[in-house]
């Protein structure tokens, strides 16, 4: 497997399981949170990671604006393409210690899905992306769940001590789907916080 994500880009959207862990990360969010219910209008998203777009095409309709945000040039070439109303495709590294960019802050929803455990500094990524929340804003990242420290995902333990230590209230984390590979299962967590 490459450890490229512009390897990935032309190929992200016609996978079908990526297609699927979207929906399913889409509807848990809704469950949790009532995107779809329209109190949402006048808020504005980053999508953090946003790879392709998936994730903000499906939020983009029911909030004011979604900036997705992705280091994979390749990636943002994607989404950009599809010219999506209400989506800011930026190709950017807002966690490179030189501060989020123009209007990169001031979020009433920060997504991370598929993206928290590939980070090198997952802590230091939360902190900072819980910085840029306003007041009663809202984190949600969906990762692989692992059952051990070490394992590929992160465990529940680790993203709640993470959530926590980056300052956010009302944390919950929980499996909320699982997907199948090969025969096999693979549980996905949603973890939640909200600034304070
Ligand atoms: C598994 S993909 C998930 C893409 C998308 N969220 C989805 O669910 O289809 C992980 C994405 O995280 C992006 N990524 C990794 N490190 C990042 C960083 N520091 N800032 C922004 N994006 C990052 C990669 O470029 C890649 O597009």
């Amino acid at each position: 497997m490459s450890s490229d994500w512009n390897d990935y880009a032309d190929g992200w959207d016609g996978n079908s399981d990526v297609r699927l862990y979207a929906n399913r990360a889409f509807a848990a969010l809704d469950a949790f949170a009532g995107i779809t219910g329209g109190g949402w209008h006048d808020k504005r998203v980053l999508d953090f990671g946003c790879g392709t777009g998936l994730l903000s095409g499906k939020l983009a309709p029911h909030v004011q604006e979604v900036a997705a945000v992705d280091t994979s040039e390749r990636m943002i070439a994607v989404l950009a393409g599809k010219a999506l109303p209400n989506v800011r495709a930026l190709h950017a590294d807002i966690l490179d210690g030189r501060g989020a960019g123009e209007g990169l802050r001031g979020f009433d929803l920060i997504c991370a899905s598929s993206v928290c455990s590939f980070l090198p500094d997952y802590p230091g990524a939360v902190a900072q992306l819980a910085g840029l929340l306003n007041s009663g804003g809202l984190f949600v990242q969906w990762d692989w769940l692992a059952r051990d420290r070490g394992g590929s995902g992160l465990t529940v333990q680790q993203v709640r001590d993470v959530l926590h230590q980056a300052g956010l209230d009302g944390i919950r984390v929980e499996q909320v789907f699982e997907m199948g590979s090969g025969g096999q299962a693979m549980p996905v967590l949603m973890g939640t916080g909200s600034r304070k």
